[in-house]
């Protein structure tokens, strides 16, 4: 186990000097999905892109869908490439079927574009319901007693961005599924982190963005939209490249025949080396396993907890087993010293106001840990 980590390690130079427990913000790059995205670049600056050159481009863009799909159990024509998960989530509220007097179930707590993109519908008369929090926390019961007969969906993030709860997806998605509500899902705190399979749990939309988890450049992003609704589903904007016949450009009839897959979202050229990239991620993240991964960021999780604790940090939760993440919030003072502290011992985290934020992804090890609590413990001492 520890030299397959080894090698991984080497692969992402961050890692050498940094103790990187910030992938909740910004993932490192491994040196695969840095390739991916910099040969496309650097193909580009020395050949220059003629036209048959564009058209491979589109071809593998298109083929990369395969194994981003299998990140989600999902089929190739259900995903689109968006620019980042905020756009995904509008497409989500776009694509919901609401007429007026309608409501969506958030919870409190979500990152806010996916309280934005559902607010944004008040001019369509639809009333977004907050679900209020417990100390990070909020319950499968107390979620679904926020619904009644006029709510068309719940949105909600796989994992709380501010406080490192995982919802239950499977159970949600049941509950969505037997009251015909649809189920839209915001997975950029846990996807390439923890499994997910969206059509185990009932999931309709997903969205999210590549530059955490995934570990790949900002501006690439995937909704997912499910085949049962692609159909019905108008997308805000077109361009060309959501078109089914999409080099109908030749003949200029305009016929506006959006594509029957996902595509149809995209408005025209995605930005390709972002979408070489985010291949590379998927192809390393099959290849570690899904179960492999999640294995060892919730062990990670487990001993930063034991550790918290044994030092008397209060932190957010523990939660219980299957609502933990690689996320974890530990409540400490705000000081300068620490702030210092951390920066003495190269232990890079989100630190604000108090709050810490700790993300443990598969690459860290329990040695990142202990330096972690070395660290702390010298500032505040
Ligand atoms: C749950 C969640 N969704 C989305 C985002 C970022 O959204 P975008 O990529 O649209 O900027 C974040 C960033 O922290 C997040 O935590």
């Amino acid at each position: 186990m520890s030299s397959i980590i080894d090698e991984i390690r080497k692969e992402i130079p961050v890692l050498k000097e940094t103790v990187y427990l910030d992938t909740a913000t910004t993932g490192p790059f491994h040196r695969r999905i840095y390739e991916a995205a910099r040969s496309a670049y650097d193909e580009r600056f020395e050949k220059g892109m003629a036209f048959p050159a564009f058209m491979q481009w589109v071809e593998k863009a298109d083929n990369a869908r395969a194994d981003i799909a299998k990140v989600l159990n999902a089929l190739p024509e259900e995903i689109a490439y968006v620019k980042n998960a905020s756009e995904g989530l509008n497409f989500a509220a776009n694509i919901i079927p609401f007429v007026p007097g309608d409501n969506i179930v958030v919870p409190e707590m979500s990152f806010p574009s996916n309280a934005y993109a559902f607010l944004n519908l008040a001019q369509k008369g639809v009333e977004v319901r907050f679900a209020p929090c417990s100390e990070g926390q909020l319950s499968f019961e107390d979620l679904v007693s926020h619904v009644d007969d006029r709510t068309r969906a719940i949105a909600l993030c796989h994992v709380v961005f501010s406080s490192g709860f995982r919802h239950d997806l499977s159970r949600i998605g049941e509950f969505c599924r037997e009251r015909n509500i649809l189920f839209s899902v915001d997975a950029t705190q846990a996807i390439m982190a923890l499994k997910i399979d969206v059509k185990e749990c009932n999931i309709d939309m997903l969205s999210f963005s590549s530059y955490k988890w995934p570990c790949c450049p900002f501006g690439i992003g995937v909704f997912y939209c499910s085949a049962h609704l692609l159909e019905k589903s108008e997308p805000p904007h077109v361009g060309w490249f959501g078109m089914r016949d999409r080099y109908e450009t030749g003949t200029l009839h305009y016929p506006l025949d959006l594509s029957l897959t996902a595509g149809r979202f995209e408005g025209g050229s995605p930005d390709f080396s972002g979408v070489f990239a985010l291949e590379a991620a998927a192809k390393l993240y099959l290849e570690l396993g899904a179960e492999w991964v999640e294995e060892r960021i919730l062990d990670l999780n487990e001993y930063l907890i034991e550790g918290m604790l044994k030092e008397d940090i209060r932190i957010m939760g523990p939660f219980p087993v299957e609502n933990r993440s690689g996320i974890l919030f530990a409540l400490l003072p705000e000081d300068e010293k620490l702030s210092c502290s951390l920066e003495e011992h190269k232990v890079q985290v989100y630190l604000n106001h108090g709050k810490c934020r700790i993300a443990t992804h598969y690459f860290n090890t329990r040695n990142d840990i202990d330096r972690l609590m070395g660290a702390i413990k010298d500032g505040l001492n």
